[in-house]
């Protein structure tokens, strides 16, 4: 049996995370099935039951073409877009892993939004473009549109092993963030942005592990990222040393 055109016909079975933290003691994992369908993906499994069984299993999606980044879920432990991931027979869907979860697959994002709001994730202008579009080369940008194809999906968060341990730690999401700014060359917010991620919960607290980037579905390498901030950090920190000693050389 299929439910479309092109269906493989057979169920899938899957076990989600349920939690209502209003109402219920515990967290607990239910096993459901659905029609396979050709090119079938988790969403697909998450809105028959929800749509066509009824079942009220709370989940987040918008765009459907891994464009929103609101979707994220771990699958079978690994975080993934749920608009993205094939379903496979015995999957596990869960939350994302180091968020709160306000209901099933529903997480908090406002503690990690405001993680980002933290480091002024805006251009930062000293002067006023003289005309639109703007004078900027490809060659200026490529750095920039790396870093820009993040679509704050937050799986990196997920996956950060410093961010269970540690969950004050700045985090891959905001540093790409901002290393795209810092790449920008029309962007003046360098420093203050430097400043606030130099503390005990910024850059310095990544291990470079390498998960954030491992995971990331848009290729935005929020692990370089973080590499290109501290970078820029020391050479600022070795040329204030310099200016202090009165010396000339400019590392
Ligand atoms: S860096 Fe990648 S994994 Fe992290 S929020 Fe952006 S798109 Fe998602
Ligand atoms: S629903 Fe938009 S990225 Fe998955």
């Amino acid at each position: 049996m299929s439910r479309q055109p092109g269906g493989e016909g057979g169920d899938i079975h899957v076990t989600i995370y349920r939690f209502d933290p209003s109402t219920d003691a515990a967290p607990r994992y239910e096993q459901y099935s659905a029609p396979r369908t050709k090119y079938m993906r988790i969403i697909d499994v998450l809105e028959y039951l929800t749509e066509v069984k009824g079942i009220g299993i709370a989940y987040r999606s918008s765009c459907g073409i891994k464009k929103c980044g609101t979707c994220g879920v771990m699958a079978n432990g690994v975080p993934k877009l749920a608009c993205y991931e094939a379903a496979q027979d015995g999957m596990t869907i869960e939350p994302l892993r180091n968020f709160r979860v306000i209901r099933d697959l529903v997480t908090d994002r406002a503690p990690y939004q405001e993680k980002i709001d933290s480091i002024t994730p805006f251009l930062v202008r000293d002067s006023q473009p003289g005309k639109f579009p703007e004078d900027l080369r490809h060659s200026q940008m490529i750095e920039r549109n790396r870093f820009d194809q993040c679509i704050t999906c937050l799986l990196c968060v997920a996956a950060c092993p410093i961010m269970e341990s540690n969950p004050s730690f700045v985090g891959p999401a905001a540093a790409t963030r901002a290393a795209a700014l810092l790449e920008d060359v029309r962007d003046a917010g360098a420093e203050a942005r430097l400043d606030t991620l130099a503390d005990e919960f910024g850059l310095w607290r990544c291990h470079m592990i390498g998960e954030c980037t491992e995971v990331c579905p848009a290729h935005a390498e929020p692990a370089l990222a973080i590499q290109r901030l501290r970078r820029r950090s020391v050479k600022r920190t070795l040329r204030a040393m310099v200016r202090r000693v009165g010396g000339g050389h400019r590392p």
